[in-house]
């Protein structure tokens, strides 16, 4: 089924379930299109003259630079407000913030904490709204990983298989859980019992599976790798949470680091090795030696530097494909 891309225009990316499986599928064949656009040269500009503002409440690399590269080459402009940059949550409500942007701008991008923070400046602005990360989805990284995972298998999604193993209770684990069960995928979330996203959360995954036809594995055990064409992981620690969390969490989550044994377990020789980053692969960054120490586990945590360093890795592949799938959403929301 075809999306005409106008279908998308002036609509939020809040989570995945924003947008249908052909709408999803629509994004990912664009984005397709504008990176072979970008290798040859011959990328048209589409959004002239469009304002952008990017609100980030939290670091980010792979986002921020996504959307302004992918704004650039489009002809948008952007103005980023970092976390110490405006009034919007010292001194102005987000509702505020939104009405006041949705002034100046012709959309908007915010990354912050809570869902429902980024979905009260979309209620309030007046203009597109996209999720650059909350603790509860990340809808863009999904493109780039439907992106990403269509590229390295040559499948596709209703031919696709893939487990996320790690903590399954923040915006990755979620996310990927959600995205193929929406595109039909064999989706397995390998994860501590106490670790499993909330029950509303695998439910909806379910309701949708029953629509696409997708399968949903949840387990605990590790040994349900096998037969995925794709492994994928995410950070088991956060800054800011203290040491003893980091110990109890590296403890819990050591049967289910991605290693080669594990990978071994998928019994594909072709697996592949996808990570959203930043990754703890090694000791080569001030957190990394920090958990290290604290934990006293190295050479990597919830990956090791043998698997992120491996053919099987494709996490720079992925990484790249943030700016065209993010590039794919503006053209579509805004052109
Ligand atoms: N994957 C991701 O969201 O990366 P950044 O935090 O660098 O934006």
């Amino acid at each position: 089924m075809s999306v005409a891309t106008t279908e998308l225009t002036g609509r939020h990316f809040l989570k995945e379930i924003d947008f249908t499986r052909p709408e999803l599928l629509h994004l990912v064949d664009l984005a397709a299109e504008l990176k072979a656009a970008k290798r040859a040269g011959t990328e048209t500009p589409r959004l002239a003259g469009r304002e952008i503002a990017l609100i980030f409440e939290k670091s980010s690399t792979r986002t921020r630079c996504a959307f302004e590269v992918g704004a650039f080459d489009q002809g948008a402009h952007v103005t980023y407000l970092d976390p110490t940059g405006s009034q919007l949550g010292h001194k102005e409500s987000i509702a505020d913030t939104a009405q006041v942007l949705g002034r100046m701008f012709d959309a908007i991008e915010y990354r912050g904490t809570a869902q429902s923070d980024v979905e009260t400046l979309a209620r309030h602005a007046g203009v597109p709204v996209y999720n650059g990360l909350s603790s509860e989805w990340h809808p863009t990284q999904m493109l780039a990983d439907l992106l990403t995972m269509r590229e390295h298998t040559g499948k596709p999604f209703d031919e696709l298989a893939y487990a996320f193993v790690g903590d399954g209770r923040y915006n990755m684990g979620r996310s990927l859980l959600v995205t193929g069960a929406i595109m039909g995928c064999d989706v397995r979330l390998i994860t501590p019992p106490q670790l499993r996203p909330p029950q509303d959360v695998i439910a909806l995954a379910h309701e949708l599976a029953a629509a696409s036809g997708a399968r949903i594995t949840i387990s605990d055990d590790v040994a349900d790798v096998r037969g995925v064409d794709v492994v994928h992981t995410d950070v088991w620690v956060s800054m800011g949470e203290s040491h003893d969390v980091w110990l109890q969490r590296a403890t819990l989550l050591t049967p289910y680091q991605v290693n080669a044994a594990l990978m071994a377990r998928t019994g594909n020789p072709d697996v592949a090795f996808m990570h959203c980053l930043p990754a703890f692969h090694d000791t080569q960054t001030v957190i990394g030696r920090e958990i290290a120490a604290a934990t006293g586990i190295s050479g990597g945590l919830e990956v090791t530097d043998e698997v992120f360093r491996s053919p099987a890795s494709i996490v720079f592949d992925q990484a790249e494909n943030r700016l065209h799938t993010i590039k794919a959403v503006l053209v579509a929301t805004l052109s």
